[in-house]
């Protein structure tokens, strides 16, 4: 069956890993692409990032943190249920190269992004440092993983119940302060990280990517809804990215767009809350 959900995981609290048989996916997939799915027939549409795949098996790997209505519906799927529809690869692949030392950072669900990236950057040749932070050691994900591909893997949690206490960018300087260096940082997670791990390398001029989670609706770039401000220029997300030069992105404006909907994103999470269907 198209879109049947083959295995199912949770890896963390409202944090889900699900296989999905989509083959023709799984044989054109590439590092940080993304797809689009809806659950079923009126559902919303949403991005989630490729975080495996098997062209072989035809299948691939994704992990969603049930943060809304829609996220919300697809946690119920069971393995044997099908999703409605997918849509993908989409976003421009990341660059996966020979850079020396390089620095992948995650933080909570996106700890898996950090890993897809963390494998590749290995694969091609990279010396590869992982730094993975969460509020608590309950939201750390793909720990063994990460050991397995990275040279060294630093746990921040913002209580301090695993790893060093406090914030993935103070860490970073901290590493930075006492003489490290990186030829590259990728940096995935909330709007929050990723402009503050961008403020911290800035000053060492070191090369920093960000992978942009914008509101999407069509990500073919008809839409405009993910339009983001790179280096004085309007972007799109979903076709010019999502990964982009972080010390070029318009982080303010970032993050007021990807709260644009707050609102009615919680009236929608109600309603569909009291009538267990969705909104
Ligand atoms: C390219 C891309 C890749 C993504 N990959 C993943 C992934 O691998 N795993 C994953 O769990 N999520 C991922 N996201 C985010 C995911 O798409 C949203 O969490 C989801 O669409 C929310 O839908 P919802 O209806 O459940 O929640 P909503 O009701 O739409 O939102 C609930 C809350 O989450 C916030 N929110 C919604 N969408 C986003 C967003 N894109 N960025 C930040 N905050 C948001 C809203 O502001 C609101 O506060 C990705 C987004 C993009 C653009
Ligand atoms: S999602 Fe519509 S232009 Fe990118």
């Amino acid at each position: 069956m198209a879109n049947e959900i083959i295995f199912k995981e949770e890896l963390a609290p409202e944090v889900k890993l699900i296989k999905v048989r989509a083959p023709s996916i799984a044989k054109k997939a590439k590092s940080g692409q993304f797809i689009i799915l809806r659950v079923d027939e009126d559902g919303e549409r949403i991005p989630l990032t490729l975080i495996d795949w098997d062209p072989k098996e035809g299948t691939i790997t994704l992990v969603f943190k049930e943060v809304g209505a829609s996220t919300k519906e697809l946690g119920k799927l069971e393995v044997g249920d099908a999703i409605h529809d997918l849509v993908g690869p989409l976003g421009k692949p990341s660059e996966i190269a020979l850079h020396s030392k390089v620095c992948v950072i995650g933080r909570g669900v996106a700890i898996a992004a950090a890993y897809e990236r963390a494998k590749k950057m290995k694969e091609a040749g990279n010396n590869v440092t992982a730094i993975i932070s969460a509020r608590t050691a309950k939201q750390l994900i793909f720990k063994d993983q990460l050991r397995g591909v990275c040279d060294k893997l630093y746990i921040v949690t913002d209580d301090g119940s695993e790893g060093a206490k406090g914030y993935a960018n103070d860490f970073l300087r901290t590493l930075l302060e006492s003489g490290e260096r990186f030829d590259l940082v990728y940096a995935v997670g909330a709007a929050t990280l990723m402009r503050s791990i961008s403020e911290t390398t800035k000053p060492y001029k070191i090369k920093t990517i960000v992978s942009l989670n914008s509101l999407m609706v069509d990500g073919t770039g008809m839409c405009g809804c993910c339009r983001v401000t790179v280096g004085g220029k309007p972007m799109f997300a979903c076709v010019d990215g999502p990964d982009f030069d972080a010390h070029l992105v318009d982080f303010e404006e970032f993050r007021a767009r990807i709260h644009m909907y707050d609102e009615e994103e919680r009236v929608a999470l109600k309603i569909a809350g009291e009538c267990g269907c969705k909104s």
